[in-house]
C-alpha cells in the first residue's frame, strides 16, 4: 500500500489515534496513524490543575484508560508523568507516558498532518498560548466550536488558525448567514452524527449537507468502526468520518483494498 491518499477524495479521521489498536490519545496511538497515511488525528484534551493541556478523554475519573485513579483535572502534570497511559491496552504498551498538547502539535507538523481537538475543558487562551509556543503552523490545531460567540472568542487568541464547528443540526438550518458567518470565522468543517446521513428521511441533514458545501466547507460526521458503514456515509454525501480504523478504511476506500 502506498499510504498516501492526497488524491482521495474522502477522509477517514483517526479518533484518538489509530486506537483500535494502541492506546487511545497517546504519542504513539497518533503517529501510528500518521504513519499509515492518516491526515487528521481526533484527540481529547484537559487541562491538569497546573494548567498544562494533555490528552485524555473521560472526565469522570483516569480509572478506564491509565493506571490512574483520580482526574485530571485535580492532577498536577508531573503526577500524571508517573501514571502509565498504554499497559490498559495491552502489556506491551507498559510504560507509555502521557501526551501534552505540545507534544502532539509537533508531531503533527513532523507528518505534515492535522489535530483536531476535542475540548473537554475550553480555555482558548491557554490553547492559543500553547500552539504559539509549540512554532508549528497554526492551520494543525483544529479545535471543535460549538457556536458563533465560541468562534469570536477563539479568533481572538488564535486569528490565524481555523476551527471546526461540531454539534447538532443548526437551529435556522435554511439560514445562510449563520454558515457564511462561521466560514469566515474560519470554521472549514461542519461535524455531526453519523446516524443523521445514514438516515435516508433526513431532509434537514440533506439542506445543512447542502449549505455547507454551498459554502465551500465539508461535512464530517462522527464515528464510525464499520468499513460498510462508512461507505455508505460516503455515499450519503459526507466529506469524512471519524474512526478508530482509519487506516484501514481508507485503505479499502482510496485504494479499493479489503
Ligand atoms: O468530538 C466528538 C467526536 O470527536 C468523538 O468524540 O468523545 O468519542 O472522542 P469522543
Amino acid at each position: 500500500p502506498s499510504y498516501n491518499y492526497s488524491d482521495c477524495d474522502f477522509e477517514v479521521i483517526g479518533h484518538r489515534g489509530y486506537s483500535d489498536v494502541y492506546p487511545e490519545n497517546t504519542l504513539l496511538s497518533i503517529e501510528e496513524a500518521f504513519k499509515r497515511g492518516v491526515k487528521y488525528c481526533e484527540i481529547d484534551i484537559n487541562i491538569t490543575s497546573d494548567d498544562v493541556y494533555v490528552l485524555y478523554h473521560d472526565q469522570p475519573t483516569m480509572y478506564r484508560a491509565s493506571s490512574g485513579q483520580g482526574y485530571v483535572v485535580s492532577s498536577t502534570y508531573a503526577e500524571l508523568l508517573e501514571l502509565d497511559f498504554g499497559r490498559w491496552k495491552g502489556s506491551q504498551f507498559t510504560n507509555t507516558k502521557i501526551a501534552t498538547l505540545e507534544e502532539a502539535l509537533i508531531l503533527a507538523e513532523k507528518y505534515d498532518a492535522y489535530l483536531y481537538l476535542d475540548t473537554k475543558k475550553t480555555d482558548h487562551e491557554l490553547m492559543c498560548r500553547v500552539l504559539q509556543n509549540s512554532k508549528v503552523d497554526p492551520k494543525r490545531m483544529l479545535p471543535a466550536v460549538a457556536s458563533i460567540d465560541e468562534a469570536k472568542k477563539f479568533k481572538a487568541y488564535c486569528p490565524n488558525s481555523s476551527f471546526i464547528y461540531f454539534g447538532g443540526l443548526p437551529e435556522n438550518i435554511n439560514d445562510n448567514n449563520w454558515y457564511k458567518e462561521m466560514v469566515d470565522l474560519g470554521c472549514v468543517i461542519f461535524e455531526t452524527y453519523y446516524t443523521f446521513a445514514l438516515d435516508e428521511t433526513n431532509e434537514d441533514f440533506k439542506t445543512f449537507l447542502s449549505k455547507v458545501h454551498e459554502n465551500n466547507a465539508k461535512v464530517w460526521v462522527f464515528t464510525s468502526n464499520n468499513i460498510e458503514e462508512i461507505k455508505k456515509l460516503k455515499n450519503a454525501g459526507v466529506d469524512g468520518v471519524e474512526s478508530d480504523i482509519a487506516t484501514s478504511a481508507l485503505k479499502s476506500i482510496c485504494e479499493g483494498i479489503d
